[in-house]
Formats: structure tokens, C-alpha cells, sequence
């Protein structure tokens, strides 16, 4: 069976990267697939987050969840911190993964900056509590942006690593399932989870910097297009995107070196659902003068309605609390008994 699962930090500013880049993809999914939509909240605690703010973000995130077309009832969309056992197994990964994975973890090189010492020991082990995440559910499938891609390498060795560890004890309690790797067919009890990262805006740049992905951080809000910017806002922020003077290629090979192009290109294929190729077929020529009104135009028609519809549901705060409460009550009922099955494997006496 297959299942899937991803996640957002609530640690402010949900920009157009987090949406092109997961959860406008999330949506189709949904038709082919079950799925469960987290809030991270305790991702997000790995640096200090102000307590209400942090209130505000996590809500603010399942709003955009739900104003994006995620489907609460159909689907699971909860927020991490009420699910106890991705604490729990994160533990239990935690004397699985190796010091030597972590250490090689760019994010946590990234985010913790000069001073490692200074540096909390959550954000040292975030990579084994998004094993968690994941692997609580034994979801097969994880759609997110690039910079992900490393994270899910690691939940992969971590469940490898399980399963090579408990092979005994897991077919012994007839626990395993057969999975096809490639050509080969391996047991274990813990899927290796595939991350799917497609589409043209798999890593949305800095409007301001070509070489530096969009992110929630960045001091300069010019940088990036948050999901609560108005028409007005979004306009001004394409208006002054960085690009160069030459005009767009006609061909995607035309795009190499330039880095400022080939995201608007990429952000605008992105909203419009098309390629990238399709896009340049169409505007190859054309100078930015031109072509950034466009991408503004298209990016204002599908934000708007959805920073509007984030607007009303965060209106209702308890409203957004109920679904969460619910999906925490569905999604629990899955992970415990992954819990008490991974327990039981490892030999921690517990029923
Ligand atoms: P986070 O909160 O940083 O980002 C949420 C999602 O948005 C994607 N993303 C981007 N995509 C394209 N361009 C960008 N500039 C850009 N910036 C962010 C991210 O790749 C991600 O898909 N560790 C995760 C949260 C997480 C998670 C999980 C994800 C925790 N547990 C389990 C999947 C499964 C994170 O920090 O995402």
C-alpha cells in the first residue's frame, strides 16, 4: 500500500517557494493517493520561536493547507506536536542513525552557521525526527522541494539500517513486507521511502539573488513572495526581481548561466502548469520588460484567491484547531500501532 506523507515548518513567512515547490503538488496527489499533510511545529522549535507567533504560524499554515485544495476529511492534516509518537520513534531512531549521517547533513551545517556549539542539539537530530514523520506512517512517498532531498536519503539508511539491524526479529513476528528495489526485491518492516521532487519549481531562487533559494528567513522581503503578500505587494516584487538585460531564450538550454531567468521562467511554467519549454516556446524573444507583468499578472490571479481563503479561515481560529484536533486523532491511530510494532521488534516490553 502506498501512502503520502510531508510537511511544512510553522516558523513564519510561507512563501511561493513552499507553495510551487510542495503543496501546490500536494493537491493533485490527492487523487491518487491517501495522504497526511503535517504542520511541524516541532521542527520549527529547533530555533527559538516566539510562543505566539508560533500559534499564529501553525494555524496559518493548515490555512494555506486547506485554501490550496487540501481535502481535511478525505485526507490526515494535523500538527506534529499532538501526535506524540513522532517524538517517540525519533527516539528510537536516534540510537539507529549513525553520528557520521548527521554530520554530513548540509541543512543542519547551514542553519546552525559559524557557531555549531551555540547550535540546539533538536536542530543536530531534526533529520531523525522527519524519519520519524515519515516512517510513522510508512509512508512509500514524500513530495518536496530540493532541499529536502538530502533528508529523505537519510530516512531512507535509517529504515534500511532497521530493517537490516531486526531482520530476524521482524520476519520471526511476520512483521516484514516485500518491497521492489530496482531489480531487486528486499524485506523489512519500514518502507524506503521515495521523495518525489518534480516540476519546474523544485527550488525557487531569491528574486533578489539567482544563486540563493527563497527562503522564510531572508531578511529582505523583496526576496521572496509570501502567500499573504496582496496584489500590489506580488506586482512590486516581480517588478523588481533581479534579471539580466539579454531577452528570454527560446529554448530551456538557453537558460544555463543565468540564473535570475530561469527561475522567473520556472516560477511563472509553475503557476501556469506548463513546461518550461512550453513557455519559452511562447516567449522566447521577448525582453523582461515585457515578460514580468505577465508573470505578475498570473501570479496575483492564483495567490490572490488563495491568500484569501488562508484570510478566512484563520478568521475562525477554532475552526482550523477542530480540524487539526481530528486529524491528530486519525493520524495517531495509524502511528501507534507503528509505535507498538517497532517496540515490539526492538524488544521494549510494552503491551
Ligand atoms: P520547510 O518548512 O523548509 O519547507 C516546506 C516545503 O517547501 C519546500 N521549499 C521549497 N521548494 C522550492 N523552492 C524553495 N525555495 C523552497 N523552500 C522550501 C521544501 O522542500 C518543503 O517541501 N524539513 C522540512 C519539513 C518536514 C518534512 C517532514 C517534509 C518535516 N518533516 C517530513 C516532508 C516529510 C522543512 O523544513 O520544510
Amino acid at each position: 500500500t502506498q501512502r503520502i506523507f510531508s510537511g511544512v515548518q510553522p516558523s513564519g513567512n510561507l512563501h511561493l517557494g513552499n507553495y510551487l515547490g510542495a503543496v501546490r503538488r500536494w493537491v493533485k496527489l490527492q487523487d491518487d493517493y491517501p495522504c497526511i499533510f503535517c504542520v511541524v511545529d516541532l521542527h520549527a522549535i529547533t530555533v527559538y520561536q516566539d510562543p505566539e507567533a508560533l500559534e499564529h504560524a501553525t494555524r496559518e499554515v493548515a490555512a494555506a493547507y486547506l485554501a490550496a485544495g487540501i481535502d481535511p476529511q478525505q485526507h490526515i492534516v494535523f500538527n506534529q506536536s499532538r501526535v506524540p509518537e513522532h517524538a517517540e520513534l525519533a527516539w528510537l531512531f536516534n540510537c539507529i542513525v549513525r553520528l557520521g549521517w548527521l554530520n554530513r547533513m548540509t541543512q543542519f551545517k547551514d542553519k546552525a552557521g559559524k557557531d555549531k556549539e551555540a547550535a540546539s542539539a533538536g536542530l543536530y537530530v531534526y533529520p531523525t525526527l522527519m524519519a520519524a514523520d515519515i516512517l510513522a506512517y510508512r509512508a512509500t512517498h514524500v513530495p518536496v522541494g530540493d532541499d529536502q532531498k538530502q533528508h529523505l536519503e537519510l530516512t531512507r539508511d535509517i529504515a534500511a539500517k532497521f530493517n537490516h539491524d531486526y531482520a530476524d526479529r521482524i520476519a520471526a513476528k511476520g512483521l516484514g513486507v516485500t518491497m521492489q528495489m530496482g531489480e531487486e526485491t528486499v524485506e523489512g518492516y519500514f518502507p524506503l521511502t521515495e521523495p518525489l521532487i518534480d516540476g519546474p519549481a523544485t527550488r525557487v531562487m531569491s528574486l533578489r539573488d539567482g544563486s540563493k533559494k527563497m527562503s522564510k528567513s531572508d531578511p529582505s522581503d523583496l526576496s521572496r513572495i509570501n502567500l499573504t503578500d496582496d496584489a500590489d505587494q506580488i506586482a512590486k516584487k516581480i517588478r523588481k526581481a533581479k534579471t539580466d538585460p539579454d531577452a528570454l531564450p527560446s529554448e530551456v538550454a538557453g537558460l544555463a548561466g543565468r540564473a535570475e531567468a530561469d527561475n522567473l521562467v520556472g516560477i511563472f511554467a509553475a503557476l501556469a502548469g506548463r513546461a518550461k519549454a512550453d513557455v519559452l516556446a511562447e516567449y522566447g524573444g521577448r525582453q523582461f520588460s515585457e515578460f514580468k507583468p505577465v508573470v505578475a499578472d498570473l501570479a496575483v490571479a492564483v495567490l490572490a484567491p488563495i491568500s484569501a481563503e488562508m484570510r478566512r479561515y484563520l478568521a475562525d481560529p477554532a475552526g482550523i484547531d477542530a480540524i487539526l484536533r481530528d486529524g491528530a486523532e486519525r493520524a495517531r491511530a495509524i502511528a501507534s500501532q507503528t509505535i507498538a510494532e517497532t517496540k515490539s521488534i526492538m524488544g521494549l516490553l510494552d503491551q
